[in-house]
């Protein structure tokens, strides 16, 4: 034992010796790079430009060609496969004077060709370890095309369905969001950036992109500082924690000032309270926006302000090459400040192995290899089985049977595979997908099945009902019907807020039409939103929510549909019952005038109940899941205890199945009032059918630590509640204290 315990430490000091002393001769390399830099190749390298995409493939525009050349391009993104990029990196190599290798960044959000559930449906599955291999194999997959760096994970906290992006985003939970935020971090860049498997990682939206206003993309953000560091900003934080090497800056505003021109994020915060070391990259033009945003009066003005807020790298807005230099002569800007950006950014293309050969992740052999290979296809079905979510099972209509005679499969999603992509699936291959239709008739091969389209996505007017009658017909001929609806992959995602978030177009009214014929029916929502349920809710029997799942959407769904695979995904995001409860979320506060049905002056609606339709980490099984015993080890912890809370959780159904064990407190009492709940822990069980386990978790006060009155982030003396089960409604219940 002892031997072994001596054995990895000395295996740990000599890591360490060792990256000292790669360290060391990084240093060394780039600051006698810098030394041989002109000013202008030093702006260069903080220039990001977009590459351009049209029929015949990939395509530089000629400007950026000649700025490339001149050594005024660092990096740049939307150029990917091997061939391509291979070119570009020559030229950077073989044609400019320093012949420093190029970076190429894509939007690899959740996957690059084979493409995985959107993040806001893995993020339902609550499973770390797989979210992180997802994270892992599209590296690989990306890496193999000549890709480094993505620019994911986005961890921006969002409780307003009404934002499209929520769809890549991990839902509105600060605990699991942070924590998920990691294992993309590690999954993206390995132990090794210069392996040619992993990929930079780049967190982003820095800061609170995820809560603009009314839920329109790129509005005003503003709330108290509490709220930003205690509920938005600890991803980020955790994704630094976790050795990302760079992020991006948001379009929105932060207290009065747009984020890109931040020095309070980025400086104060970002470097100096969380050590960041890597690089900062603006969003897509948004030095540019802080004209519009009217902060600065002129582009000129905005890369000033940038540059001092310590923005590293401009995206595609080319106003640090147009103006830092003059800005530099003018003594608003120093070259010191050009110099400590470039560094980093270099540091990034060192530890990206270009240096030492700056084809590194050039090779079309690997290509090949890896794109679409079998890891990459098994993995996209088994992360699209566990990211789906069963809202309603009433009388178990579900599974259903392969023996099934004959299946109405009815809907724009039914017989579909763009939109099954999802949003931002950047290259992913759309002819790879496997449709519902196909799913099912691999499933049920004996059965007939009937695909009507019904309608479409009420999207550039497709809302024809001409096809309901023929949906209506197909429904009265099958044992059971099943509604593919929900949205396409532009209805969501960036710029596609929405402010209803009904089933668009008219898939309502034919839903209610097919409903009328009065079969078992099954709806499978997909979507990249929490849609408003509540008639289907009421109306229709069996619901999964499927989210839009990626290339092996269709299979997956059929795992499910038909018992292969008990689901087990749980919302990480709270289902409202209409657009107007909007805000809704979980971990709300408790008012002076808490909810009470018989006082009407108390914090409430008119026309709907305060509670959502699905709360935060709801979700079914095709088994059930009983709760008892909880048991807390002391019922009054001092300052930096610990304390273990456990439960007996039994599978009391007739099927093997997993559950997502959630630990839930609340802390009655403080400096500033608390949320009414609080996720502190999960674990993802597995249970065979009647089998029984205890599920223990330990948590500190440490844990329990907010930003007190006055700032101070700690826990409370005081008595806490504790909540365990299934989801954020869970009522066994507990209690300890802190004591004084
Ligand atoms: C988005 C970013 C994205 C960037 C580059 C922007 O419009 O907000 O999330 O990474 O474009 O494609």
């Amino acid at each position: 034992m002892k031997k072994i315990f001596a054995a990895t430490i000395l295996a740990a000091l000599t890591l360490t010796v060792q990256a000292q002393e790669d360290n060391t001769k990084r240093d060394a390399f780039i600051k006698d790079l810098m030394g041989k830099m002109t000013l202008e190749e030093k702006i260069g390298q903080l220039t990001l430009y977009t590459s351009g995409w049209d029929v015949t493939g990939p395509t530089l525009n000629e400007n950026y060609k000649n700025e490339l050349k001149a050594g005024k391009v660092g990096a740049l993104f939307n150029a990917h496969t091997v061939k391509y990029n291979r070119d570009l990196q020559e030229t950077a190599v073989k044609k400019t004077r320093l012949g420093i290798p190029l970076i190429f960044g894509y939007d690899v959000i959740h996957g690059h060709r084979t493409i995985f559930p959107i993040p806001l449906a893995e993020s339902c599955s609550w499973d770390l370890d797989m979210i992180r291999e997802s994270a892992r194999l599209s590296a690989k997959e990306a890496a193999a095309s000549g890709l480094n760096w993505t620019f994911n994970p986005m961890v921006d906290i969002a409780r307003d369905p009404r934002w499209g992006r929520i769809s890549e985003g991990s839902g509105e939970d600060t605990y699991l969001g942070s924590l998920i935020a990691k294992a993309k971090v590690k999954g993206y860049q390995g132990d090794d950036l210069s392996d040619p498997l992993t990929v930079a990682a780049c967190v982003k939206h820095f800061a609170a992109y995820g809560a603009p206003q009314a839920g329109r993309d790129y509005s005003t953000v503003d709330m108290s500082e509490r709220v930003l560091r205690e509920t938005y900003l600890p991803p980020y934080k955790a994704a630094v924690d976790a050795g990302v090497e760079t992020i991006m800056t948001s379009f929105n505003e932060v207290d009065g000032v747009p984020a890109t021109g931040s020095k309070w994020l980025f400086t104060d915060i970002l470097r100096k309270e969380w050590g960041f070391n890597g690089f900062v990259v603006t969003d897509y033009t948004a030095i540019n926006e802080m004209v519009p945003h009217g902060i600065v009066a002129n582009e000129k003005e905005a890369a000033e302000l940038a540059l001092n807020a310590g923005v590293d790298m401009d995206m595609q807005g080319g106003v640090y090459n147009q103006y830092v230099a003059e800005l530099i002569k003018e003594g608003k800007l120093t070259e010191e400040q050009v110099n400590t950006a470039v560094r980093r950014i270099l540091e990034s293309k060192w530890n990206l192995g270009l240096f030492k050969d700056p084809y590194l992740y050039l090779d079309e052999k690997r290509e090949k290899k890896i794109l679409y290979s079998q890891e990459l296809m098994d993995h996209a079905l088994e992360s699209g089985k566990r990211s789906i979510v069963l809202l309603k099972n009433e009388n178990n209509l579900l599974p259903l049977s392969k023996e099934v005679k004959s299946i109405a499969l009815i809907g724009p999603l039914g017989d579909n595979q763009i939109d099954l992509l999802g949003s931002w699936h950047a290259s992913g291959n759309e002819s790879k997908v496997v449709t519902i239709l196909q799913g099912l008739k691999e499933k049920a091969p004996n059965a007939k099945i009937t695909y009507v389209k019904g309608t479409g996505f009420g999207f550039d007017g497709d809302d024809s009902k001409d096809e309901f009658e023929a949906a209506i017909e197909a429904a009265r001929n099958a044992d059971v019907v099943i509604l593919a609806v929900g949205e396409n992959y532009r209805q969501n995602g960036e710029a596609a807020s929405r402010s209803d978030i009904t089933l668009p177009g008219v898939q309502q009214e034919l839903v209610e039409e097919v409903m009328k014929v009065g079969k078992p029916t099954v709806a499978l929502v997909g979507a990249g939103r929490p849609l408003d349920l509540s008639w289907i809710d009421a109306n229709v029997p069996a619901i999964v929510n499927t989210w839009h799942l990626g290339t092996m959407h269709g299979r997956a769904v059929a795992d499910v549909l038909f018992g292969d695979y008990n689901p087990a995904g749980k919302l990480t995001i709270t289902f409202p019952r209409n657009v107007g409860q909007v805000p809704i979320y979980y971990n709300m506060k408790n008012t002076g005038r808490p909810f009470d049905a018989n006082n009407k002056y108390t914090s409430k609606y008119l026309d709907v109940p305060n509670t959502p339709l699905y709360p935060f980490g709801y979700g079914l099984s095709y088994t059930t899941f009983e709760y008892s015993g909880l048991n807390i080890s002391k019922s009054s912890l001092n300052m930096g205890d610990e304390v273990t809370i456990s439960v007996n959780v039994k599978n009391s159904g007739s099927r093997d199945g997993e559950e997502v064990v959630q630990l839930y407190i609340r802390d009655l009492v403080g400096s500033v009032t608390r949320p009414v709940r609080e996720l502190k822990g999960f674990e993802k069980i597995l249970l065979k059918a009647g089998e029984s386990r205890t599920v223990n978790f330990t948590i500190s006060t440490d844990d329990l630590a907010f930003y007190t009155r006055n700032m101070d982030f700690k826990a409370e003396p005081g008595d806490f509640e504790v909540y365990m089960g299934g989801d954020s409604n869970a009522s066994l219940k507990g209690t300890f204290k802190i004591a004084e």
